[in-house]
């Protein structure tokens, strides 16, 4: 029998990682938020280029603005039903994802790039995880990311994919609800049971 024990810790892991939208006040420290980055830089890309870049978002003021983006939009989307949170501005730190369009324009470009991102982001999310943070995955303000790009000094080079808020959660979640494998999965062909 292969060990499984490595396995187990992290299908643990996956399965109580969660989308964490409030957070205590206390701090983040730097050497926490890099080692989260580090993980994200641990993820494969096309072609090894490692297009990520990250902004580390700690100033208020650009919090503040970034969430009232953020808040607008979602109360367009889901009125009143908007997922409850902490305001941004309170959130100790705001990762923006963003990456340079490494692999030229088009279709199959945009999604090489995109597939070489999210990887490194969801490394970043499980290790949070592990470091009993909590984070959420955000593209909502997409929407308005023209607003949005001159508060992170992004140039028009870059690309933005993620903002991500990280603290520590305000609570324990439990576990996430998810689909069960033998509903989302065929064998050979589409549409053949497991
Ligand atoms: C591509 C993507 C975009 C998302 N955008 C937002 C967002 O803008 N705002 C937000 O609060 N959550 C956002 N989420 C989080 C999802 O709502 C969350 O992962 C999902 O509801 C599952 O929640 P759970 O992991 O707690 O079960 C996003 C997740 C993904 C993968």
């Amino acid at each position: 029998m292969p060990d499984t024990t490595k396995l187990e810790l992290l299908e643990d892991l996956m399965a109580r990682q969660r989308a964490i939208r409030r957070f205590m006040a206390d701090d983040v420290d730097d050497s926490l938020v890099e080692r989260v980055i580090r993980a994200a830089t641990r993820a494969p890309s096309a072609r090894n280029v490692q297009p990520w870049r990250f902004i580390v978002i700690r100033d208020r003021e650009t919090k503040r603005q970034l969430g009232a983006i953020f808040d607008e939009l979602g109360t367009r989307m889901y009125g009143q039903g908007a997922p409850d949170r902490t305001p941004w501005e309170e959130v100790p730190v705001l990762i923006a994802v963003c990456s340079e369009y490494a692999f030229g324009e088009g279709e199959a470009a945009m999604a090489a790039l995109g597939a070489s991102i999210y990887p490194g982001v969801q490394n970043l999310l499980l290790a949070a995880q592990a470091a009993g943070l909590g984070a959420v995955l955000t593209t909502r303000w997409k929407a308005q990311e023209p607003q949005l790009r001159p508060l992170l000094g992004l140039p028009e080079t870059m690309a933005l994919h993620a903002i991500i808020p990280i603290g520590w959660p305000d609570r324990s979640y439990g576990k996430n609800r998810r689909r069960p494998v033998g509903e989302v999965t065929y064998r050979e062909r589409f549409g053949e049971p497991w």
